[in-house]
């Protein structure tokens, strides 16, 4: 576990493999071992760096974040690491900060790949999702946040044949604290709207997904690729919203494969 200070917060990430950096950033409530299976792959043919954004795994938290701001905090991340030009995917909430990234840092990239995540914003019912799930951890701790999103994370079969993936994904879920959650719920409410953003990117696209995602199910995806004709898509198999964890094999070959 490696760790660097950025404004005040202190960001923890690993490091692996050698050749083309990949940076892999998490959704939400989640932390870096969602990527772990995915970089032990992928390691194997480029250097890959997972890290836990501020507030979350062993990441600590200072005075709050936006997804633009976490944006900005990945380009000085990657500054401070002397990584040049990387290929960056995320996750979930880590693709709107991805999406974000690119529409003010995309020189910095060589690929962007977007993971189980949307380029639409919130509309005026998710916003009030957000605000009741904010309720919802103020009043009942990060535990009851778990319960409520724990069943739709994950494809059917991965929770019949996977009990210790559950088990594993509940307690990290479980591990974020109340503070974090809240704030990461404003800034995915507050998020602007990537989709007319993806067709301007010259940077290489990749958008990957869970057949069985849904969060951010498939058709979601095709709205992607139909904005930016020249994205790759690959569907994961027997995955959910969660396919790094889900199928790590299958998202590192996508991911791979698509920076050689
Ligand atoms: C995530 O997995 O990061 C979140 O479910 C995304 C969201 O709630 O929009």
């Amino acid at each position: 576990m490696k760790q660097v200070t950025l404004g005040g917060d202190i960001w923890s990430y690993e490091e692996q493999g050698t050749g083309q950096p990949w940076v892999l950033v998490h959704g939400f409530p989640l932390d870096r071992r969602i990527w772990t299976g995915v970089a032990a792959e992928l390691s194997r043919t480029h250097r890959v760096i997972t890290l836990d954004l501020p507030g979350f795994g062993k990441s600590t938290l200072g005075s709050g974040f936006t997804i633009l701001s976490l944006a900005d905090g990945i380009a000085e991340f990657a500054n401070r690491l002397q990584l040049g030009r990387f290929a960056l995917a995320g996750l979930s909430m880590g693709g709107y900060i991805a999406e974000a990234f690119a529409s003010k840092h995309e020189s910095m990239l060589t690929a962007l790949a977007l993971v189980d995540t949307k380029a639409e914003a919130d509309n005026p019912q998710q916003k009030q999702g957000r605000d009741k799930m904010i309720e919802l951890v103020r009043t009942s701790g990060s535990k009851a946040v778990a319960d409520d999103m724990l069943g739709k994370m994950l494809s059917p079969e991965t929770i019949r044949s996977s009990p210790q993936i559950v088990r594993d994904l509940r307690a990290m879920m479980e591990a974020v604290p109340p503070k974090t959650i809240e704030i990461a719920l404003a800034a995915m409410r507050d998020r602007r709207e990537y989709l007319s953003l993806l067709p301007k990117l010259s940077v290489p696209l990749l958008i990957v997904v869970g057949a069985d995602d849904v969060i951010s199910p498939p058709s979601l995806a095709q709205a992607m690729q139909q904005a930016a004709p020249k994205a790759k898509v690959a569907v994961i198999p027997s995955a959910g919203h969660l396919a790094p964890l889900e199928q790590p094999k299958a998202v590192a070959d996508a991911l791979g494969g698509f920076v050689a």
